[in-house]
């Protein structure tokens, strides 16, 4: 191992609550701790193909543990869409002189670095996605921040939908994850919740509605996760254009639910779609201590050259597992916990 080594930073996909105070635990422990140097990619994995970097310092890195988004900026560039891409990857990390790349994302960015590593290429990942939905870990830092603030807005919700006698459907991200559906539903006590994992029976969610009016309660709160689908395939939300790693971009399913709940149920429904909010502005402080944690990790682990893994919480412990465990799946909300809660509903 010698003295002073360089290593590179990178953050793609979403951007995430805590993705700077990784960033920040990095460079704090390389220069600090180990006399080392960090580089941080711009924009993802096009950074690293078009070799646009920064000297990260102690400097560079003040005073962004609080801030949201990443000081790097982020992309959803895939290296494998271009044909010469892995080629590029060498070539940036040989000339920027690195010895070794991480790469802070989710399923998308670690599945890319896990390819490369298959390639021969010095890299290791720390998982970010406010989805929480990425194996071989127990929690993503961001899914904390994205369920505080959904949950906030839902118990804004409820004001209006109570005093104004209303349906109010609430949209949220998680396009083949229910998490943030799920644990925000339960934590504002939403009377009926969709997730991806389940595809829901609109006469079921509309029946729900009409026994609450009938015992007395006169509104009600429907969490809905963008990638819920209904299971006639009767209700079309619109989805857009598909990113470099195929996924079409989502958003719509609130207000198809909203025109298809007032056409059945006569009740007066409004829909409202979180969207970016919920990845925006700054982490909890669970995600910045989590994220701090991966961080600190993730130098030691470059700096013992263990390419291919992953830093994950398990329990309350940090621990390295293999890159390909954790983008083998998406982790989804298993149907048995979902279940679970059926009588909180209606
Ligand atoms: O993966 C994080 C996430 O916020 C998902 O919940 C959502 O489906 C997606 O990113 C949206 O991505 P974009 O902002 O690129 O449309």
């Amino acid at each position: 191992m010698s003295a002073d080594m360089r290593f590179g930073v990178l953050t793609g996909g979403g951007d995430c609550p805590g993705l700077n105070a990784v960033i920040r635990a990095i460079v704090r422990k390389a220069i600090d701790g180990y006399g080392d140097q960090v580089i941080g990619f711009r924009d993802g994995w096009r950074g690293v193909l078009e070799g646009s970097y920064e000297e990260l310092t102690l400097e560079s890195t003040r005073g962004i543990l609080p801030r949201g988004g990443t000081i790097l900026g982020s992309s959803r560039t895939n290296p494998y869409r271009r044909a010469d891409g892995l080629e590029r990857v060498r070539a940036t990390l040989e000339r920027a002189g690195v010895d070794g790349l991480i790469a802070i994302g989710g399923e998308d960015t670690l599945g890319a670095a896990n390819r490369l590593h298959t390639d021969g290429v010095p890299v290791l990942g720390v998982p970010k996605t406010i989805d929480n939905d990425l194996g071989a870990t127990d929690v993503t830092f961001g899914f904390d921040t994205a369920l505080q603030v959904a949950t906030e807005a839902i118990d804004r919700l409820h004001t209006t939908a109570e005093s104004h006698h209303r349906i109010l459907v609430v949209e949220v991200m998680g396009r083949s994850a229910g998490w943030i559906a799920l644990h925000a539903g339960i934590a504002g006590g939403a009377d009926v919740i969709l997730i991806p994992e389940q595809p829901f029976d609109i006469d079921e969610v509309c029946h729900l509605i009409r026994r609450r009016h009938e015992r007395g309660r006169y509104f009600s709160i429907v969490v809905v996760a963008e990638g819920a689908r209904p299971r006639e395939g009767t209700l079309v939300a619109a989805s857009g254009a598909a990113d470099e790693f195929g996924h079409p971009r989502l958003g719509g399913i609130g207000h198809a639910l909203e025109s298809e709940i007032e056409r059945r149920t006569g009740f007066e429904t409004r829909a409202t779609v979180l969207g970016h909010v919920q990845r925006g502005g700054t982490p909890t402080a669970f995600d910045r201590v989590l994220a701090t944690r991966l961080g600190l990790a993730a130098i030691d682990a470059a700096r013992e050259g263990r390419w291919g893994s992953m830093t994950a919480l398990r329990g309350t412990r940090i621990e390295l597992v293999p890159l390909a465990d954790a983008v083998s799946e998406v982790r989804r909300v298993p149907l048995e916990e979902y279940r679970r809660y059926d009588v909180l509903f209606g």
